[in-house]
């Protein structure tokens, strides 16, 4: 079956027993527990709900399906999602190589929660496949990295970077949130552990927090499973429903973001006020060609963007842009913007970000799928107002 009828039908059973409602569309299944016939056995499967839950299994199966995976584990957000995945395989003295632009929130959580367990984090420059294997040592447990990054868009080699982490027996994690499994699929590329913010593109509709572990390794995934019922950090039914239908869209949505996006990423590279676009489906990104053969022909629905623009402008800016909305997140139909220097980066160093260049003048634009002439001229004329 092909990428968009797995996203539909995977999970979805209609019962035609008689013995309870056919559904065509699988319920909410809201009850924390469920009844046992005996002491020892669970009746279909399930026991608690925070250990599996029969609308947690949907979204689970059908992301696993979509990832090419065995198995998906389903968390209350993106970061519960990265927290259970440290959690199953870190002991203190460990040490975690981490591509140096990544999501705030990742780099916060690494930083400044698991630090307090001896947990050292080393951040590089992963676009340089050499700095991977040199900066390998007896320590390191895994190799972390998200391609395209959050906020820079750069793109790295995930199958020559896992293969690397192969050749030295340790884990490779990639969080695939912009890129999404219709556009490449790391377990594919050689990667141990995929992790998702659900909260953008697999949900899609900005009204759920959501995260997912995706892996084919029996033992991790037992580990994992003991993890997540241990922390209970796992989404809930509702959380669930939502998500297991937003996915079934993904394809046609992914479509168009990306088709949005190039277009504005091309109106943006020819305005006079713009300094610089980022965007790895234009020529002039340095790993436009990688990203071709990595992400199935298409380039994701973030784009940013350096605009030629002191504070006061960047605030008339932003004042002045219609349709887009001000606000953190991504990977909503509706199109959003922000400030990483204020936003999604703002608890990370100043210093760093100086050295990473997330600037004031920096925008984070997330492309959604309205109509790209209204998007353009929004864009046009809050940029003719500086
Ligand atoms: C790339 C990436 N990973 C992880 C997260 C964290 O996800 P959540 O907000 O669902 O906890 C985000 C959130 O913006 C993100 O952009």
């Amino acid at each position: 079956m092909k990428f968009s009828t797995k996203a539909v039908i995977t999970a979805e059973n209609p019962n035609l027993s008689g013995e309870t409602s056919s559904d065509v569309i699988s319920p909410i299944h809201l009850s924390s527990t469920f009844a046992k016939a005996d002491f020892e056995s669970t009746t279909g499967g399930h026991g608690y709900s925070r250990l599996t839950n029969p609308t947690r299994e949907v979204i689970e199966n059908k992301l696993a399906a979509l990832e090419n995976a065995k198995y998906a584990i389903c968390y209350a957000s993106g970061q519960a999602a990265e927290c259970v995945t440290l959690l199953s395989f870190l002991k203190s003295g460990d040490e975690i190589l981490c591509f140096d632009d990544i999501y705030g929130g990742t780099r916060r959580l690494l930083s400044k929660v698991f630090d307090s367990f001896d947990i050292n984090v080393r951040y590089i420059d992963m676009t340089i496949i050499e700095n991977v294997e040199s900066a390998i040592t007896s320590k390191t447990k895994a190799i972390w990295l998200e391609s395209p990054t959050n906020p820079l868009l750069q793109i790295c080699d995930i199958k020559a970077i896992c293969g690397i982490a192969k050749k030295h027996n340790i884990l490779s994690i990639v969080d695939n949130t912009f890129a999404t499994p219709f556009l490449q699929k790391p377990l594919d590329l050689g990667a141990s552990i995929v992790v998702h913010s659900m909260t953008k593109y697999i949900n899609g509709h900005s009204d759920s927090i959501a995260g997912a572990v995706v892996l084919n390794d029996d033992e991790l995934y037992e580990r994992l499973r003991f993890v997540s019922n241990s922390t209970g950090m796992v989404l809930s039914p509702f959380d669930s429903y939502l998500n297991a239908r937003g996915l079934k869209t993904l394809q046609i949505r992914m479509e168009k973001h990306c088709d949005n996006a190039l277009k504005i990423a091309q109106f943006l590279e020819s305005h006079n006020k713009i300094k610089k676009v980022i965007y790895p489906g234009l020529s002039s990104h340095p790993q436009h060609k990688l990203a071709k053969e990595q992400m199935n022909g298409l380039f994701g629905g973030v784009v940013s963007v350096y605009l030629d623009a002191d504070d006061k402008q960047m605030e008339i800016f932003a004042k002045n842009l219609d349709i887009f909305i001000l606000a953190e997140s991504l990977g909503g139909v509706e199109s959003l913007f922000g400030c990483p220097y204020y936003m999604s980066h703002g608890s990370v160093d100043e210093s760093i970000k100086e050295q990473l260049n997330i600037t004031k003048n920096l925008l984070r634009l997330s492309i959604g799928i309205e109509n790209i002439d209204d998007l353009i001229e929004a864009l046009k004329s809050a940029l003719n107002k500086i």
